[in-house]
């Protein structure tokens, strides 16, 4: 009898399971979102280690030291978003090779300006920010609350860092151009 209880239970929590995955299932929107903005997360993290490595000049410490910020708060992105993936089922990427092709920002020029940097990582952050807010949007039409959430939350991340690269980029001072 015990075991018929536990196959009830069992039988109940796969149906629940494939209730709860049918709006986002492995193939769907909400997966790709989260997939893209975790090969995203990647990239960027390895970008802003690029800067936090080559920056130079008379803002050195502290870009070098905000660059590595950035790049701390990106990296607490992936895991969260990779799990993500992970409960709804699929595999959050099946083969790492493919994240630089699945992931939107473009990776780090190599031996470029400050200014360029900083242009450089704003405009990726602006398409991490644009994405995300459009994938939270998705995610409410697929009815996935836990994944707007998550959007909700890390699109904060990204416009704070734009929101710093951008007051940097302002014309004045002459440090950064
Ligand atoms: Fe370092």
């Amino acid at each position: 009898m015990g075991d018929s209880k536990f196959l009830n239970r069992e039988t109940a929590a796969t149906a629940a399971a494939e209730e709860l995955s049918q709006e986002n299932r492995g193939d769907g929107i909400v997966v790709r979102d989260l997939q893209r903005q975790l090969a995203n997360a990647f990239v960027l993290f390895g970008n802003y280690k690029h800067y936090h490595w080559q920056v130079f000049g008379p803002l050195f410490r502290d870009l070098h030291e905000l660059f590595d910020q950035l790049a701390s708060e990106v990296l607490a992105t992936i895991d969260p978003l990779a799990e993500r993936v992970r409960m709804i089922g699929p595999d959050p990427v099946a083969d790492p090779i493919e994240w630089t092709n699945i992931a939107s920002v473009s990776v780090a020029t190599p031996h470029t300006s400050l200014r360029y940097m900083i242009e450089e990582a704003d405009q990726n952050a602006l398409i991490v920010i644009r994405e995300m807010r459009m994938a939270a949007c998705s995610a409410e039409e697929h009815r996935d609350p836990g994944t707007v959430d998550l959007f909700a939350r890390f699109v904060q991340v990204h416009e704070k860092h734009e929101w710093w690269l951008r007051d940097m980029l302002r014309r004045g001072d002459g440090l950064v151009t």
